[in-house]
């Protein structure tokens, strides 16, 4: 029985009809071709989250002109076939499409570095450090033109609707803000004229589409940086908007800039943590307001619909973990959900830390790949072994259980997860625990033996039948070899987490990336004085992204003490003997915690060579990285056994 009923009842944005309140909001790809125009890998990627189920379907960035665009294209005729291929797929799937309209300004690094980015002023890019040329009036005049063709093209090319994106440090949000405005003219100022640009862009939009055709507006509703414009800084402006032309209102949250990547909120960001701010909004309009911001429950997103905080709620990427997850919420198939992690490393975090890649799921090995996915069962039925229950074991073992094979999954522990088990100790990770307990159910459904307390031998594999195997075996703690390190006082940082090991008074963490700090952050929560010595010069936990912002926040909250350039001499009963910039010290502590890494787990490859049967090294095992390219490899020699 479907519970469900705010969220999947239908609701009018202008003429166009909904059959549900859900929305897939924009989500830039990377997949789209070079020249800027719809790529088939883009296509197949649409088609698939447009099944979703989704009433609203919004497009990721398409650049209503060359000086702003950073990805697909809208700017010119011959991109409307493309985009009607995009319109369709959407329309095939059974939803409505609205085309993202989008200028980057600033944030444009191709344009920055030719000298033609375009901004309200010449302030340098908050990403790119590099300063655009401040707009004329001509091309205030231009660019708003060119955002009112570009949604021609789009009702052209068989969209729906559009959405201009004024959100988020993009160009139209670059004239709200105070910070990247600060023009003297018409265009910069007050609030009122520094919205002047938006609203001449939305009534030449309306001009050019009619007033039947829905335009809806997506804003930050609060810049979120400091000395940013706030949500009643929104309330103010919001009715101009409405009055200009508008028909629905998007309430996404932060600029670049913000800190910790609050656009696309990392996991210690309560689901639905944004929606107060689409109420706020709400306050002020009578027009459909959607919310987004960690949505991944439906039953939340429901409840909020409830309250009237929203009128539509947008799961961006909940659909990238889980693109199936509205039609097994509307059959009350909660269990069978796949929650997204916000961990950021496949979508947001990729495309814009690690230049030129596309998008990816660090959980879902479809996600970006829609057209090399193999969606037919196996040619030929194989025996398949893997070996651990890791996130890589587990993944392979889904994967070549749905592609049809006989699959037996191994762990030599008792409990499943492999550093799971310890990752989801830390504050604010227990997710992660539920994503492998999701895993294990979903190979458990599809047949999968289940061999937990076994420890696979070279003698096993010797003596036991198999087609293919898997070893995705993990990573073994690495001990430096520091004098007194046998001292009792020492354990690592797995025996802290895995509760092995209570915690201390005074702790010395040696190491100073994820595990350490994360430890910290554990140790911290239960009193502990913690203080964490790394050799290198600066962290190696960058606050880049999301999850290492927020932990360097928590250890800097905590008052843990984080010393760099910093070696270990040695260990006694009571104390540790460190030197940093040739001077010696000691600090007296009673515990002291090793988080100096880990080495690939690879025991079992020598006696798999002698097998002779085709294996496959995946996740740490091959080398220790991180869950994203555990699941990936897991997949991949699920899939190569399959061809
Ligand atoms: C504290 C901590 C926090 C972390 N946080 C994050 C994070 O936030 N994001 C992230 O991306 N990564 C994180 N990582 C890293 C991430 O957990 C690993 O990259 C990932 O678990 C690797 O998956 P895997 O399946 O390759 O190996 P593992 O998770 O190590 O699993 C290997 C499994 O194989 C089993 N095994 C080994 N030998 C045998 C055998 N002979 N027979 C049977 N079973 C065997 C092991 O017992 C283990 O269960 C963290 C790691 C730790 C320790
Ligand atoms: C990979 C990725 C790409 C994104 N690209 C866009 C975009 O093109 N336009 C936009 O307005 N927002 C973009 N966003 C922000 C999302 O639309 C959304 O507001 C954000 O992810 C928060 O929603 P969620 O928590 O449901 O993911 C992107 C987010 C992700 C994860």
């Amino acid at each position: 029985m479907n519970t469900l009923k705010n969220l999947f009842s239908p609701i009018t944005i202008n003429k166009m009809e909904l059959p549900n309140r859900c929305v897939i909001p924009p989500m830039g790809t990377n997949l789209g071709n070079r020249d800027g125009s719809v790529s088939d890998a883009n296509l197949a990627y649409v088609k698939r989250r447009a099944q979703s189920g989704a009433g609203l379907f919004i497009t990721e960035i398409t650049g209503v002109h060359p000086s702003g665009t950073i990805g697909l294209s809208v700017a010119d005729d011959k991109f409307i076939p493309g985009l009607k291929e995009m319109a369709r797929a959407i329309h095939q799937a059974g939803a409505k499409g609205a085309l993202q309209l989008h200028h980057a300004g600033r944030e444009a690094y191709d344009q920055l570095r030719k000298g033609t980015a375009l901004a309200p002023s010449a302030i340098p890019s908050l990403v790119y450090k590099i300063a655009p040329k401040e707009m004329t009036l001509d091309d205030i005049h231009e660019i708003t033109r060119s955002f009112g063709q570009a949604a021609g093209r789009a009702r052209e090319a068989g969209f729906d609707a559009v959405e201009l994106h004024a959100a988020h440090g993009y160009l139209l949000a670059q004239f709200l803000s105070a910070l990247s405005n600060q023009r003297t003219d018409q265009y910069g100022g007050s609030l009122k004229n520094r919205a002047r640009f938006v609203i001449e862009v939305i009534a030449e939009v309306r001009k050019t589409v009619g007033n039947d055709y829905p335009v809806l507006l997506r804003i930050s509703a609060e810049e979120y940086i400091k000395n940013g414009y706030t949500v009643e800084d929104m309330q103010t402006i919001l009715p101009d908007f409405v009055n200009a032309g508008i028909d629905a209102v998007h309430a996404s949250v932060g600029t670049h800039g913000s800190p910790g990547g609050i656009t696309s909120a990392p996991l210690h960001f309560e689901e639905g943590w944004n929606a107060w701010r689409a109420e706020k909004l709400k306050e002020v309009t009578d027009l459909p307001v959607i919310a987004v911001g960690r949505f991944s429950d439906p039953r939340l997103a429901d409840a909020v619909i409830a309250r009237g905080s929203a009128d539509l709620i947008a799961f961006g990427r909940q659909t990238l973990a889980d693109p199936d997850f509205l039609i097994k919420a509307k059959e009350s198939r909660f269990d069978e959900i796949r929650k997204c992690l916000a961990c950021n490393q496949g979508c947001i975090e990729r495309l814009m830390l690690e230049p030129g890649r596309s998008i990816r799921c660090a959980i879902n090995p479809e996600t970006g790949q829609e057209l090399v996915y193999p969606r037919k069962p196996a040619p030929e039925s194989k025996k398949v072994w893997v070996i651990g229950m890791g996130p890589a074991g587990l993944t392979a073992a889904d994967e070549a259980a749905r592609l049809g094979h006989q699959v037996t999954l191994f762990e030599k522990e008792e409990d499943a997860g492999g550093q799971i088990r310890y990752a989801s100790k830390a504050p604010g990770k227990q997710i992660y625990a539920e994503w492998i307990n999701w895993l294990i159910r979903q190979v458990k459904s599809k047949g999968v033996q289940l061999k937990t307390g076994t420890t696979v031998t070279g003698e096993i594999l010797s003596t036991s039948k198999m087609d293919a195997v898997i070893l995705a075996t993990g990573s073994k703690v690495y001990r430096p070899d520091i004098e007194g390190s046998n001292q009792p006082l020492v354990c690592d940082a797995l025996q802290i987490l895995g509760g092995q090991v209570p915690p201390g008074k005074n702790v010395v963490i040696i190491g100073g990336g994820f595990t350490g700090m994360e430890t910290a952050d554990y140790l911290a929560e239960r009193g502990s004085a913690v203080t964490i010595v790394e050799a290198l010069d600066r962290s190696p936990v960058s606050k880049a992204t999301g999850q290492g912002y927020i932990l360097h926040k928590r250890i800097k909250e905590a008052r843990c003490k984080l010393l760099f350039n910093v070696q270990v001499k040695l260990i006694t009963a009571n104390s540790v003997v460190l030197i940093s910039h040739g001077e010696e010290f000691v600090l007296s502590v009673d515990q002291v915690v090793l988080a100096t890494g880990a080495v690939p787990n690879q025991v079992l490859k020598e006696a798999l060579k002698e097998k002779g049967v085709p294996y496959y090294i995946v996740g740490d095992a091959r080398r220790v990285r991180r869950i994203i390219e555990a699941t990936e490899e897991g997949a991949e020699a699920a899939w190569s056994i399959s061809r």
